[in-house]
């Protein structure tokens, strides 16, 4: 990660997506950036080998043609994730997970589990819960709204694409933790008859507002005492920061700011696999990361599989929910009163 970070801080990605293709020497990298080509090709060497950039071999033939191929870097497809603002960019999520204070609990892992937990790493490293260093601190609370928006940008089209029928008939949808609005966002570009409101903390909804998108409704408030009321509750990677007590409590204020009769609440989250069906899953392993993210970042949160999630939906008291895979590490799920 670290690696990666350096390549995003000296503009990699970006120069050779600005390439089209053209391979570019370790000479013409280094002077582009300002840098000693003997520690650049360093860092290359090993971004090569992870597969991050690719480095192009003039072969026997285009040694013998007159082409202007010649060896050098190349992007990839993974490359192009890490450009700056690219439509795709991942490059905030990993800023995120590579400052001080999201490294730093890391280091208490060892502490939470011989203390079944009841350290938390983020307090201990940071001083505060993950959320009010964010309200604390308003860079970091904007690097954490941007990375969350990466995330949106890869999944609410997965969301789009496997499961619109969900949006068809919906005057409203409320995004609970809806961050900096890019869900919403996308969600009302692809289904524009839907009133979208985004809703969160006080301290993100004023970032929100800044990046303001026409048309959406901002409110401010806490999940944990009311959610403002709307045909559908959407709901991100937010349940995931949470243990069952308080993920019961947050389903059960979802229940009751829909309509009994015809509203649902729209889950995003991963659904880690029983033991036996571990093997056959390709996300498996992003998303027991995403598990260890959740026990060094958060105080009681936890990836979930199928039957932890069945029962905090049914202790929340929904009548029925049904699952949905997607193209995605994330799954949806669907509740019903
Ligand atoms: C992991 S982020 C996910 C953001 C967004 N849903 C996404 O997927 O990109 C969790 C969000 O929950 C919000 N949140 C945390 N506590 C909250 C509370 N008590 N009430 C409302 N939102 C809260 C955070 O501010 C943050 O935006």
């Amino acid at each position: 990660m670290a690696v990666v970070r350096c390549a995003i801080d000296l503009g990699i990605p970006d120069i050779l997506e600005n390439q089209d293709g053209r391979p570019m020497s370790l000479s013409d990298l280094s002077s582009n950036i300002g840098c000693s080509p003997s520690t650049l090709h360093r860092i290359m060497r090993f971004l090569v080998n992870r597969r991050i950039f690719h480095h192009h071999e003039k072969s026997t033939i285009d040694q013998k043609s007159t082409s202007s191929n010649s060896n050098g870097y190349v992007k990839t497809a993974l490359s192009s994730l890490l450009t700056k603002n690219g439509d795709k960019s991942m490059a905030a999520f990993v800023v995120l997970h590579t400052s001080p204070s999201m490294l730093a609990p890391w280091l208490g892992l060892s502490k939470r589990v011989l203390t079944d937990c009841k350290s938390h790493a983020f307090e201990a490293a940071n001083g505060k819960d993950i959320w009010s260093y964010a309200e604390a601190n308003s860079e970091h609370n904007k690097l954490l709204n941007d990375a969350m928006a990466c995330d949106s940008r890869l999944v609410v089209p997965a969301v789009i694409d496997g499961c619109s029928e969900l949006f068809l008939g919906l005057e409203s949808v409320v995004d609970v933790g809806g961050g900096n609005g890019t869900t919403m966002r996308l969600l009302v570009e692809a289904f524009p008859w839907i009133r979208g409101i985004v809703f969160d903390l006080p301290h993100v909804i004023a970032h929100a507002k800044e990046e303001y998108h026409v048309g959406l409704d901002y409110i401010a408030g806490d999940m944990f005492h009311a959610i403002p009321k709307a045909d559908s509750v959407f709901i991100k990677w937010v349940l995931h920061d949470w243990g069952d007590e308080e993920c019961i409590k947050i389903l059960k204020n979802c229940k009751d700011a829909i309509p009994k009769d015809k509203g649902k609440v729209i889950i995003v989250e991963a659904v880690i696999s029983e033991e036996d069906e571990r093997k056959s899953e390709s996300f498996e392993y992003v998303k027991l990361m995403l598990d260890m993210v959740m026990m060094a970042e958060t105080e009681t949160g936890k990836q979930r599989t199928s039957k932890e999630w069945e029962h905090v939906l049914d202790q929340a008291g929904f009548s029925h929910h049904t699952f949905h895979s997607i193209q995605a590490v994330q799954s949806v799920i669907v509740a019903y009163p």
